[in-house]
């Protein structure tokens, strides 16, 4: 049995609880959050406090707060010596104070709280100071997923700066479809079917291999005419950086 304590309850905490509470080998002993939450059915009887100097025993304390928070929370933390990870895919193991065991337990993917997820296939990249540690990490990890790697601060750092681009950049882009979108009340339904396609066919095919559009293909006239078509909007110097960038890796100059 692997007892866990959760430092913070925003989105990743409240994933990490859902799916962690379903293992018969895992005892969530507390909840910590600075600020009070109600713990509701069917999680009513898991011991909440917003008093740091009331946290429990664990053998594992997930801290899940924002990423520049985290240093000086660890270093709050009225104990010494026991194993506290926090879940940031963009900050070191060596932010956390050193008066306690440090580790990282990141599960890449974009959570929300209003949206289920399924950890089975998401990658938990772990990372800790020693090897029994790491080995405690692991099997935490193997509670809920198949995906379970360890990984260094360094190369965890190069892993979040790629996820950023596929993940936040492309969401942006997204909602920049959709804003061009609703000055001409198109609904952004329409263009669904082609962000999903988009994203599933990267399971077969390389992402360069997979581009397609005016800039891979030097369709000159077609590019004049989207920047028409933007003017002055604050999206056309995004649309001459990507189209250049596309241009530049398919060997084409514009
Ligand atoms: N969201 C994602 O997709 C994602 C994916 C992978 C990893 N991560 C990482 O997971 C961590 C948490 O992300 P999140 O999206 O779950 O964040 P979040 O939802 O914004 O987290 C909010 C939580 O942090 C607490 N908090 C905020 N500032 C604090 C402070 N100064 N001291 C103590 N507690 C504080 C909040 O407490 P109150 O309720 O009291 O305000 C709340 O419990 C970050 O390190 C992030 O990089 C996020």
């Amino acid at each position: 049995m692997i007892n866990v304590i959760f430092l913070g309850f925003g989105n990743v905490n409240n994933h990490l609880f859902d799916a962690l509470h379903k293992s018969t080998e895992i005892t969530i002993k507390q909840v910590f959050n600075r600020n009070y939450i109600k713990m509701i059915s069917p999680f009513e009887d898991i011991p909440f406090t917003d008093d740091v100097s009331k946290i429990k025993e664990a053998d594992i304390y997930i801290i899940g707060i924002p990423d520049d928070a985290i240093s000086s929370f660890s270093s709050s933390l009225p104990f010494q010596n026991r194993l506290v990870v926090h879940t940031s895919g963009g900050v070191s193991m060596d932010a956390l104070s050193n008066k306690n065991r440090r580790g990282i337990f990141y599960p890449l993917q974009t959570f929300s709280k209003q949206r289920e997820i399924d950890f089975k296939n998401i990658p938990i990249c772990i990372e800790a100071e020693n090897s029994k540690d790491l080995e405690l990490l692991q099997s935490l990890g193997e509670k809920i997923s198949e995906n379970v790697v360890e990984i260094s601060s360094e190369k965890r750092a190069k892993l979040h700066l790629a996820a950023v681009f596929v993940n936040n950049f492309t969401n942006h882009l997204y909602h920049i479809g959709s804003e061009i979108l609703k000055v001409d009340d198109l609904p952004f339904d329409l263009l669904k079917p082609l962000i999903l396609e988009t994203a599933s066919k990267i399971e077969n095919l390389s992402p360069e291999k997979a581009q397609t559009g005016p800039a891979k293909r030097s369709d000159l006239k077609t590019i004049e005419k989207h920047l028409h078509l933007l003017g002055n909007s604050r999206y056309r110097k995004l649309y001459e950086l990507f189209t250049e960038e596309i241009k530049q890796n398919y060997g084409k100059k514009l």
